[in-house]
């Protein structure tokens, strides 16, 4: 019997561009005030990207680059880079191509992986599978949003909870039962109606019409996500710890995907997880889509300890949602 292969996570980095989007400056777009964010979302200030002809390749380059530093690798060593995105540089050729050409990583192969803030799970899950089939050693998952870029920020309902950034991990073969140890990744398509881009795809390209109608940003039917959201968080992220026979009591972190506090607290609350064991930082970034999960990872990265277990929780447009449990192994 060959010795049983998981992919462990070996390192992590993180970015966010500097300009600050606050509940201050958002009062004077929209009709909308500091307090019924906070107290509606749980978010104070978000992160833009600004500059003429930079895109979500730009955010993910300086993960990529954290990685290879703290890894003490060269660009060229890694094998494979998954872009988990919603706001690709292009519609093609994908971002991953794009990442790999200004880092360097000349030997790899890479594609980008849609699934809205669900993305950097299935991104994770994907990545880890491509290390348990042996073929490939250093396979980098990144998830990277240029939100910014896809909001309308005439929209209270929608401008108010999204911003830009980017973090992602890197995977590698461990023989001692370390990294990534089981996932429950869902989708219901025909949750489509509540959270999409209407323009821009191959049903309605871009036209003068489509762009005069706003169709090219984020649509949200907000109270509608967020009863979905509730549930299927908190459901799956229940479902995947009693498949491993655990309760709260084993983990010593939930990673929740940043999307509305209360969705939060609800999901903590169903497994049982105090708030000292929940990663927070959606007062500081807001809504990163794919980017959430791993710049939680990144910020925590100096408390977290080998061994511990970890639940990574997410849902988003598609439906798309899940949970992934993992074992630290640094
Ligand atoms: O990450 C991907 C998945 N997305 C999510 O998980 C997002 C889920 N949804 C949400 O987080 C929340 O639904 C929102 C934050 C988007 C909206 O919060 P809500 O508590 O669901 O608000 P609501 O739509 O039920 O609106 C409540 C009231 C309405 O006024 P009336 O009709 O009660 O008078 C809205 O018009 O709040 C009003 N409102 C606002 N007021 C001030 C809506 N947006 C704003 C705003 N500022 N920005």
């Amino acid at each position: 019997m060959p010795t049983k292969i998981t992919a462990a996570i070996t390192a992590i980095g993180g970015y966010v561009p500097e300009t600050k989007l606050t509940n201050a400056d958002l009062e004077t777009m929209v009709d909308t005030n500091d307090e019924w964010i906070r107290t509606r979302t749980g978010i104070e200030e978000r992160r833009i990207l600004r500059g003429e002809g930079l895109g979500t390749s730009d955010l993910a380059v300086p993960v990529v680059k954290q990685i290879c530093e703290k890894r003490g690798i060269s660009p060229e060593e890694i094998d494979c880079i998954i872009c988990c995105t919603v706001t690709p540089d292009m519609v093609f050729p994908a971002t991953a191509n794009v990442i790999a050409d200004k880092v360097g990583a000349k030997n790899c192969w890479g594609f980008d992986l849609q699934a809205a803030c669900s993305g950097f799970l299935y991104g994770v899950t994907t990545g880890a599978a491509l290390i348990e089939s042996r073929r490939y050693k250093k396979v980098i998952v990144v998830g990277a949003d240029k939100m910014s870029s896809i909001i309308d920020y005439s929209d209270r309902q929608t401008c108010i909870i999204f911003g830009d950034g980017a973090g992602g991990i890197l995977l590698e073969p461990n023989t001692d039962g370390f990294g990534i140890l089981d996932s429950i990744l869902k989708s219901d398509g025909s949750g489509r109606q509540y959270l999409h881009m209407k323009a821009g795809g191959s049903v309605r390209p871009a036209s003068a019409e489509t762009v005069a109608n706003k169709e090219h940003f984020v649509y949200q039917e907000g109270q509608s996500v967020f009863k979905f959201a509730v549930k299927g968080m908190a459901d799956v992220s229940a479902e995947l710890l009693e498949r491993n026979g655990m309760t709260g009591d084993d983990i010593a972190w939930l990673v929740p995907h940043q999307a509305n506090k209360r969705i939060i607290d609800a999901t903590a609350s169903r497994i049982g997880l105090p708030s000292e064991k929940v990663m927070l930082n959606i007062q500081k970034y807001g809504n990163t889509t794919a980017a959430t999960i791993p710049l939680c990872l990144w910020e925590w990265r100096t408390q977290l300890n080998k061994g511990d277990n970890i639940v990574l929780a997410a849902f988003g447009g598609g439906f798309t949602w899940g949970a992934t449990l993992v074992k630290w192994a640094y």
